[in-house]
């Protein structure tokens, strides 16, 4: 199975929780057990590419069930790779999703492929065969390229991405150029389990046996494998469809490469489903960057977007609430209270200009960890509870997922070596008058000011 970083790591057990409620009014659930109809994390089109902490689908789908009903509208302003518009689309739910990370507008469209009919195998064989022919060739924009691969193994890479930015962009297309990128990350010196690149001792002695045996065999037959493997989810996901859909098909919408602290949510929704970035160093833009590159996006604009990225800016305003202001106060490293500041200003920001957009009565479902900073729990569902029911929203109830185990990203030498160990679904519910959020001025990149990576959290080597 693919290597997938998700919330809920394949290796992860979960506890069945024994009393239903605790002491301060948390409802103890496993998502997994309440949603018993999807049995795969990664089923039909969900398991296509691979992002950071992405949503397990029975989180997503229990807030569908729950708080929505058919043909409303969604909002997600951390869609990341849109688990909430594949579970939307899926439960006849339209969406509108956005996110920072350009790989958004990448994905959708495969993961909610609208084709009324299979695929044939064949058409997609014959790309194939015309990629390994073509003398098309792409050089990224990636001054460190040469820090990431063997030459020979790059030489076919950018000879294969040269026929994808050549040809027809169209659905097999698309299915080649996601196996492809799970292709170049396996067969670079990065360690594949890890989400930041990082040179491995152990990835660089694989990649020197594998250029000891026939790797270009190995390659391809790893490319057509993961093109075979998503046709066959794409023809499962129209089938799908088919049976459940009749006439009405939802309408799903993103917007990749948006800084959601200042989108303006184009049209009234229905509910809120997301889940914030990590407090902690998680890094999705530089995470993903060797897909960016491959993909065709300049170093400049990947650079641009990792600037925006939450928590490493400045914050413009300072978000204050009763538990919030305790932590503050018990941090005593000023480069920790600032990039609380800034996580808290920009999380804030976004989830407001996506409330705002909600109808009376809308429910908000967000999904939060509850992170350690410096050793201090931040408990971020109380202080988003906090905040948003003094600005008049209703507090409804906060799910509690205890995970027993947790290997998310391997030994890390810091105040918190167990990681998380739960996991939290914040319900609010939009009271008849809200109020509303002050309108924010647009991002200015001179505005921005990068704040460095706590090196503790960052245990890569990423060279460039
Ligand atoms: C926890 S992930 C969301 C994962 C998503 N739920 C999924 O299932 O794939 C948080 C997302 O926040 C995005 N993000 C970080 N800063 C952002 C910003 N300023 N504007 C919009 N999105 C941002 C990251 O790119 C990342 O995809």
């Amino acid at each position: 199975m693919e290597a997938q970083f998700t919330l809920f790591p394949i290796d992860t057990e979960f506890e069945t929780p024994a009393e239903q409620t605790t002491s301060d009014g948390v409802e103890l659930v496993s998502f997994r057990d309440l949603v018993p109809e999807i049995d795969d994390t990664g089923y039909l089109t969900h398991a296509i590419y691979a992002y950071p902490a992405k949503f397990i689908p029975q989180i997503v789908r229990y807030a569908i069930n729950t708080y929505t009903k058919e043909m409303d509208w969604i909002v997600d302003p951390f869609a990341g790779s849109g688990t909430v518009g594949v579970e939307a689309y899926l439960c006849k739910r339209n969406a509108v999703l956005f996110d920072l990370n350009l790989l958004l507008n990448h994905i959708m469209p495969l993961k909610v492929y609208n084709g009324k009919k299979p695929l044939p195998e064949a058409e997609l064989f014959k790309r194939l065969t015309a990629m390994r022919e073509s003398n098309h060739r792409f050089t990224p924009d990636w001054s460190n390229v040469g820090y990431w691969y063997a030459p020979e193994i790059l030489e076919v890479l950018s000879d294969y991405w040269g026929f994808i930015h050549n040809t027809d962009d169209d659905v097999s297309a698309s299915i080649i150029k996601a196996a492809l990128l799970k292709a170049s990350k396996r067969f670079s010196n990065t360690e594949d389990r890890t989400p930041k690149l990082a040179r491995s001792k152990r990835k660089l002695s694989a990649i020197a046996e594998l250029l000891e045996e026939n790797w270009r065999a190995q390659l391809d037959e790893m490319v057509d494998n993961l093109s075979l493997k998503t046709l066959r989810s794409l023809n499962d996901f129209v089938i799908y469809r088919q049976q459940h859909h009749n006439d009405q098909t939802p309408e799903i919408q993103w917007q990749g490469g948006v800084d959601s602290s200042y989108i303006t949510v184009p049209r009234e929704c229905d509910a809120l489903i997301t889940s914030p970035p990590y407090l902690q160093a998680q890094e999705y833009i530089r995470s993903t960057k060797m897909e960016l590159f491959w993909l065709g996006h300049t170093e400049e604009a990947v650079r641009e977007l990792s600037r925006l990225e939450i928590p490493y800016r400045k914050a413009d305003r300072i978000v204050e609430t009763e538990t919030l202001d305790k932590v503050r106060e018990m941090l005593t490293r000023d480069d920790l209270q600032k990039r609380l500041d800034s996580y808290f200003c920009h999380t804030v920001n976004a989830l407001e200009n996506a409330m705002d957009q909600l109808k009376p009565n809308a429910a908000a479902c967000i999904f939060v960890g509850n992170p350690r900073i410096d050793g201090i729990t931040v408990e971020l569902w109380r202080i988003l509870a906090e905040y948003f029911t003094e600005r008049g929203w209703t507090f409804e109830k906060v799910y509690e997922d205890r995970i027993k185990t947790r290997k998310l990203f391997g030994a890390r030498k810091n105040k918190n070596p167990d990681g998380m160990k739960s996991e939290f679904l914040l319900i609010l519910r939009k009271k008849v008058i809200c109020q509303t959020a002050a309108p924010r001025r647009e991002s200015l990149l001179q505005d921005v000011e990068a704040l460095a990576p706590d090196p503790k959290t960052s245990p890569d080597s990423d060279a460039s």
